[in-house]
Order: C-alpha cells, then sequence, then structure tokens
C-alpha cells in the first residue's frame, strides 16, 4: 500500500519524505488556504521535494469551469492529478480530461455507486472519505472493501485511496481492505511509528551499550 501525506504543508511534506516512505500528495481548498499561499506557488513547491503524484482539486462545480482548471493545473508540473468532485458535473469534467489523457481523482466519495461512476470514466485514483462517513455514524471501510472487490472483479484499474483518515487504526483497516493508498494527515504518520515497547526497548539498548563503552574505556585506561 502506498503512503500519501494529506497537507499543503512543505514542512510536513519534506519531513515525511525524509522520513523515506512519502508516496504522493493529497491537497483540497481547505489544506491549501492553511499555508496562505497560492495554489500554484504551493504545487510547484511540492513538486520540487516529491515525483509522486499530488492531487490538485478543482473549484468549482460547473464541469466546463473544472476542465478549464484541470488543464491549467497539469501545467504546473508533471505529476498532477487533477481533482474532481462524485457530481454529475464533476463525473462529466473528469471524463472530458481523461479523454485529453489527464489523470482524475474523484474525491468527496461516500458510496460505492459513487466510486463505480469513477472508475466506469477512466479516474486514475477514487477517494472514499472514511472519517467523515464514521463520523455520521456509517462504516466508511466498508466503501473501500465493496471498491477494491468490485473494481477486482471487473478489472477495473482505478486504484482506491483511502480519504480522511483520522487515526492509525484506519490505516491498518484500510491495508486489511486492500486499499491502494491511504493518504494520511501528518500527526497520524507521526503516530504510526509510536510503540512504548520500541521506546523503552531502544533506551534499554542504549543504556547498555553505553554502559559496556564506559566499562571497555575504563579498562584501558587502567592498562
Ligand atoms: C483527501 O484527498 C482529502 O483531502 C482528505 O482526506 C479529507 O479529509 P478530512 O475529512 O479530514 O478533511
Amino acid at each position: 500500500m502506498k503512503f500519501f501525506l494529506d497537507t499543503a504543508n512543505l514542512e510536513e511534506i519534506r519531513t515525511v519524505h525524509r522520513w523515506g516512505i512519502l508516496d504522493g500528495i493529497t491537497t483540497n481548498p481547505t489544506l491549501v488556504s492553511r499555508e496562505g499561499m497560492d495554489y500554484r506557488t504551493v504545487v510547484r513547491e511540492i513538486a520540487s521535494v516529491t515525483s509522486g503524484p499530488i492531487s490538485v482539486e478543482t473549484t468549482s462545480d460547473k464541469a466546463d469551469e473544472m476542465i478549464l482548471q484541470g488543464k491549467e493545473y497539469v501545467t504546473w508540473a508533471p505529476n498532477v492529478v487533477v481533482k474532481v468532485p462524485a457530481t454529475p458535473d464533476g463525473i462529466m469534467a473528469g471524463a472530458a480530461l481523461v479523454r485529453e489523457g489527464i489523470r482524475i481523482n474523484v474525491t468527496l466519495t461516500f458510496s460505492v455507486n459513487q466510486a463505480l461512476l469513477a472508475a466506469k470514466v477512466g479516474a486514475y485514483f477514487v477517494s472514499p472519505f472514511l472519517g467523515r462517513l464514521d463520523d455520521i455514524g456509517q462504516d466508511g471501510m466498508q466503501v473501500v472493501r465493496d471498491a477494491v472487490q468490485i473494481f477486482r472483479t471487473y478489472g477495473f484499474t482505478t486504484q482506491v485511496l483511502a480519504s480522511s483518515l483520522r487515526h492509525p487504526l484506519h490505516v491498518t483497516q484500510a491495508a486489511l481492505a486492500g486499499a491502494h493508498i491511504a493518504t494520511i494527515p501528518f500527526k497520524v504518520v507521526e503516530q504510526l511509528f509510536k510503540h512504548p515497547l520500541t521506546d523503552l526497548g531502544q533506551e534499554r539498548f542504549l543504556t547498555d551499550w553505553r554502559k559496556l563503552q564506559s566499562e571497555l574505556e575504563r579498562r584501558t585506561t587502567k592498562v
């Protein structure tokens, strides 16, 4: 399973890139608005860090405007994937962009039928929003499981990008469900490393190692 970072923050992107686990980025208008920069500048900066796919979201509800935006976005960097919503206009715009050879990510997907629509127009990614479904008492992960199974049955090449992940268990469950990719907030990526026994074990190993070093040093100075 690939790991994307769900952020437009460059420090977070650089950090996860340095950790060697960054496969791509997803952004959205909310994430970009937190950075106080224009979308193009943000995307070009991100592209200087990673060559993995960068999802860039359209900001209109009209198909013709989404198509124009998508065509512009792909001039910003070669690894841009255009995000369109799972609405009739979004799917229509997505289909037109796919016909032009542009990769699309169908976002704001909350049902398996929306995922199926994305696959039918040849989306590169489809993004089921798990956390937001969980928030309203529905099983977000079931959309991922069903989409993975249906895509396999029909040979759709659309990749399931598990989105709106809120905690490490979501990452595990997305992997078990067969999601091709999980897009993860920085805070949750940090949590993936955490285990009290790792910290305790590392502390003990280092303490014992230091003890041995000083013992050896003491013996050498004695001789
Ligand atoms: C995915 O592409 C979205 O940016 C994201 O996962 C939305 O997550 P949220 O529900 O935490 O805003």
